[in-house]
């Protein structure tokens, strides 16, 4: 979909839909919502009064115009929810429900007023951004093995309009919406592709496609140079399988040389069968999303050569199946890490910790300013903080608030959970120096601990997408910019905020 920006007045802009908000518990509307409630002849007043639209979030109400003081042929207003308590996420919601009204349409073309600024401290542009970014991912489809049901229909341009004077700022703003948007995309389609398709060869070529376009160094090492550089973690799990493994190295350099640098490590499982520890059937068609800490490993670094982001980035991933086989790794088998720790695995299905432990120590050797590592870890995670929050562990506060910070502006939440040393109890074993499980209770947290064996003293944060990385069920009303198949694109976003706000600090 086009992305543009227009200075207009609401009531000259010739569309087949122009969209305008109303807040709940507002008598009347204000600003644009009101020049175009004039213009209809006071029909969203009487709405309003008719109590038929609500102003309630994740409300669309469309209105025919047959009058001719509004170009507009239709109009949809949304409801924001109360003035007082508007968030972004209120905007967002509202945002994608707007564009999925403009599919269900039929339209070739929407319009829209940028609505939520000015209210609760929300900026123009923060306001737009997230309307822009919101109204793109809603429209998102995943259709490539679709044949004779792909639909047919597709929104082709919105177009933003612009009622004060800050067109190069808006412009920008929509330019990195749709760079943005284009990364997030990326990791959804990564993440959502069957697993006979992504495989890891499948995302080394990803990431050498993205190294190629930009121009960025890329390393990629197969089952020798694992062999040679001692990551026999990676090794271990890919044993089992018979499609080589990768360990894929990307770097970004900003420009200049005083740039900080941000690793970003992925889990890379383009399928979790559990192994010999193998799973249910139940739902195993989901371990096809694995990989999606990978994913967010290339998406980001897309959007950061493409963004020109002022933080240099440090991608890496190892990927691998996870599968049983007369080759496969056992519980009791016991392997040495790329920093020289051992770990005895006590459950082929707690594979996530065993490649990010050879993954991390790789990228801590780099010396980077921080760490933040993305992983469909643990049932754990998904359980005790189902779709909307990742689940955050760090060995270092400052930067896990940071983190937490950019959750909240992006809208890629994270709750924090303690790595106390206490739970580290429950990962020691005679065999090894550290066990790759640590029983039920706690299991986010032991995996956690798990993982900051491997990191050294840099600082870190371990970001657990199990919950996050797609959405399950119906999102329609809670989070319509997550459309099905269901993945997010999570964490893609959040690293941008976190890095606009950490290269000079
Ligand atoms: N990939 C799974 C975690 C997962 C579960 C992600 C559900 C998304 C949704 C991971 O490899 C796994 O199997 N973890 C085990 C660990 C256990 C054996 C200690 C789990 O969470 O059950
Ligand atoms: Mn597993
Ligand atoms: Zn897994």
């Amino acid at each position: 979909m086009d992305l543009r920006v227009q200075q207009a007045s609401v009531t000259d802009i010739d569309t087949p839909l122009l969209v305008v908000n109303v807040f709940e518990g507002a008598s009347q509307p204000r600003g644009d919502t009101a020049a175009v409630d004039t213009a209809l002849g006071g029909q969203i007043s009487r709405l309003i009064a008719d109590g038929e639209i609500s102003g309630e979030p994740a409300t669309v109400t469309v209105i025919h115009n047959s009058g001719n003081g509004l170009k507009a042929r239709r109009v949809a207003v949304v409801g924001l929810g109360k003035e007082a308590e508007l968030e972004v996420e209120n905007v967002r919601v509202a945002a994608a429900l707007a564009a999925r009204k403009a599919h269900e349409l039929k339209l070739e073309s929407f319009a829209t007023v940028v609505y939520g600024a000015a209210a609760n401290g929300l900026s123009v542009e923060d306001a737009a951004r997230a309307m822009m970014e919101s109204s793109i991912l809603a429209l998102y489809r995943y259709e490539q093995f679709k044949e004779a049901t792909r639909s047919k229909h597709e929104v082709k341009s919105l177009t933003v309009i612009n009622a004060e004077s800050n067109q190069q700022q808006l412009d920008g703003v929509a330019e990195l919406a749709r760079i943005t948007c284009d990364a997030v995309m990326k990791v959804r389609d990564l993440s959502v592709g069957p697993a006979n398709f992504v495989t890891p060869t499948y995302l080394s070529e990803q990431a050498r496609a993205v190294a190629d376009q930009y121009g960025l160094e890329i390393t990629v090492w197969g089952k020798d140079e694992l062999r040679a550089h001692g990551m026999n973690a990676i090794l271990a799990v890919n044993q089992g399988s018979v499609q080589p493994p990768a360990f894929v190295v990307l770097r970004y350099k900003a420009a200049g040389t005083a740039a900080k640098t941000l690793a970003v490590v992925g889990k890379g499982i383009t399928f979790d069968s559990g192994g010999i520890s193998i799973k249910h059937a139940d739902g195993m068609e989901y371990m096809r999303h694995d990989m999606t800490g990978a994913a967010t490993v290339i998406g980001f670094v897309q959007l950061a050569a493409a963004g020109k982001l002022a933080v240099n980035v440090l991608g890496v991933f190892a990927a691998t199946e996870n599968l049983p086989s007369g080759s496969a790794y056992k519980p009791g088998d016991v392997f040495k890490a790329y920093n020289g720790k051992t770990m005895e695995i006590v459950n082929t299905d707690a594979e996530g910790r065993v490649i990010l432990s050879d993954s991390l120590a790789y990228a801590a050797e780099q010396k980077p300013d921080a760490i933040v590592d993305f992983a469909t870890l643990t049932g754990a995670c998904q359980i005790a903080l189902g779709d909307h929050a990742t689940g955050l562990m760090s060995n270092n506060q400052a930067l896990a608030d940071r983190l937490l910070a950019a959750g909240e502006k992006s809208g890629d939440r994270c709750w924090q959970l303690p790595l106390w040393k206490v739970y580290g109890e429950q990962i020691k074993t005679a065999m090894a120096d550290v066990r790759n499980t640590g029983g039920r209770r706690a299991g986010a947290i032991t995996a956690g601990l798990f993982l900051k064996e491997f990191v050294g003293d840099v600082p870190w944060v371990h970001l657990d997408i199990a919950g996050t990385a797609y959405a399950d069920g119906d999102q329609t009303y809670v989070a319509p910019y997550n459309p099905k198949p269901g993945a997010t694109g999570v964490g893609v976003r959040l690293l941008w905020h976190f890095c606009q706000a950490w290269k000079d600090a």
